[in-house]
């Protein structure tokens, strides 16, 4: 199975040093947020990755990772057409990369504490559709939000960044997908925040039948805000310690 990490975007909730600086290339703990992810990957598997970044920051990423060897992981990159396209933009990119295979996609921002061998398990067994981790969080509205079918283990529906959220769980950025996506992609329209909505996207899959999920089990931190990222740091330095780079 192959990985894609999606590193682009505007960052504008971590200003000013978005301004000079891609966040998924600001420090978490020892290394450069965009480490962790390339990290929960490779440790389930997968070292087959592409990370999706804007034009401009492209070289940057290049120099900090260049080909993967560092990491022992096999690094190819593309470049996301429209900055700030969406989440779904930014997976358009990555389409001929992916094939037709079944595949794992990481927001670069999101840092946790899981290993994903498990819910990747759970996923090879499912033979079409896709899968989304979900954790309880202290504030839904700042996520995407499933109102859950709890007897049925099902999620019914997604609300990105509701007002009144459904459910006190989030859907993280740690997706899976099968090669339908890139369809579903093409039949989905701009948001009110004048983005592709990856929400949309899964929202198709439940409408198929075709989505099911897991639980996170450990801590999950979307760093995206200042505050954010500074628990990912703390988190990062006291409990992961920087021990999984070797
Ligand atoms: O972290 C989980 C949340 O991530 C989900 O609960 C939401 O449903 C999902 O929409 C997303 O919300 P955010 O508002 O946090 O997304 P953000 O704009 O911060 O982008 C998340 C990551 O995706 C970030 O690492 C950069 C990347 N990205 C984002 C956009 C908009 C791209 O690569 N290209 C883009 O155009």
């Amino acid at each position: 199975m192959k990985g894609v990490i999606l590193a682009g975007g505007t960052g504008t909730r971590l200003q000013p040093f978005t301004t000079i600086l891609n966040k998924h290339l600001l420090p978490v703990g020892p290394y450069p947020m965009i480490h962790w992810p390339i990290l929960r990957l490779r440790n389930a598997g997968i070292d087959e990755i592409m990370i999706i970044t804007n034009k401009d920051d492209l070289s940057s990423f290049i120099k900090l990772l260049g080909h993967g060897e560092e990491l022992n992981v096999k690094l190819h990159y593309k470049v996301q057409k429209n900055k700030g396209g969406g989440i779904a933009d930014a997976l358009v990119s990555a389409k001929s990369f992916i094939g037709t295979g079944k595949f794992v996609v990481l927001l670069g921002d999101n840092i946790f504490e899981d290993s994903l061998l498990p819910y990747i398990e759970d996923f090879k067994e499912q033979k079409i559709g896709a899968r989304i981790l979900l954790k309880e969080v202290k504030d839904p509205t700042r996520y995407g939000v499933p109102d859950m079918d709890t007897i049925n283990n099902r999620v019914v529906s997604i609300i990105e960044k509701p007002h009144n959220p459904p459910s006190t769980y989030c859907v993280t950025g740690i997706y899976m997908y099968d090669h339908q996506v890139f369809t579903m992609i093409e039949t989905i329209h701009p948001s009110s925040r004048n983005e592709l909505e990856i929400t949309d996207v899964n929202n198709l899959y439940i409408k198929n039948n075709q989505l099911q999920y897991n639980i996170l089990a450990g801590w999950w931190i979307d760093a995206g805000t200042h505050d954010s990222l500074y628990k990912a740091f703390q988190y990062i330095n006291e409990k992961a310690n920087g021990e999984e780079i070797n």
